[in-house]
């Protein structure tokens, strides 16, 4: 099995920013630690973050016939954007939304994803352990 780790805008100031919200560690060290449990479970993950629109889409549709399932936190593309929407439903691999803040304990904006409608589940609230529950949720 391989997955793609997709993140989105901003994540690539994890661990500087809102350090209370998305805690202490970088997104490289969270990403490493990825890897390694996947290894150890016999499976592989790749790593990406892109601030920017287009290339997350390119991202999706690049990964259909190349991995298994993406785990995808668009940040705040989550809540309005119809172009990562699109590109999920435009592609048969299994797509599994995250966040690591809890979204609904936070502003109203945050409580709307245009994205689960089209993602297989969503899993949120977990701080970097969201995505390692979203992998395995692949192994299901
Ligand atoms: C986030 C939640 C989003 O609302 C926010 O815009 C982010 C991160 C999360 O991981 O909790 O950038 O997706």
């Amino acid at each position: 099995m391989k997955l793609l780790i997709l993140n989105g805008v901003n994540l690539n100031l994890t661990g500087t920013r809102e350090k209370g919200v998305y805690g202490q560690q970088t997104l490289e060290e969270i990403n490493r630690e990825l890897q390694t449990y996947a290894e150890e479970h016999g499976y592989s993950v790749d790593c990406v973050q892109s601030n920017l629109e287009g290339e997350l889409c390119n991202y999706i549709h690049n990964a259909q016939g190349k991995y298994d399932g993406i785990v995808l936190n668009a940040g705040a593309y989550t809540h309005y954007s119809v172009a990562i929407r699109d590109a999920i439903a435009a592609v048969s691999v299994p797509v599994v939304e995250v966040h690591m803040s809890n979204v609904y304990a936070r502003e109203e904006f945050r409580h709307k994803s245009v994205l689960t409608e089209v993602c297989r589940g969503e899993i949120l609230g977990f701080g970097k352990n969201s995505y390692l529950l979203a992998m395995e949720s692949f192994r299901l």
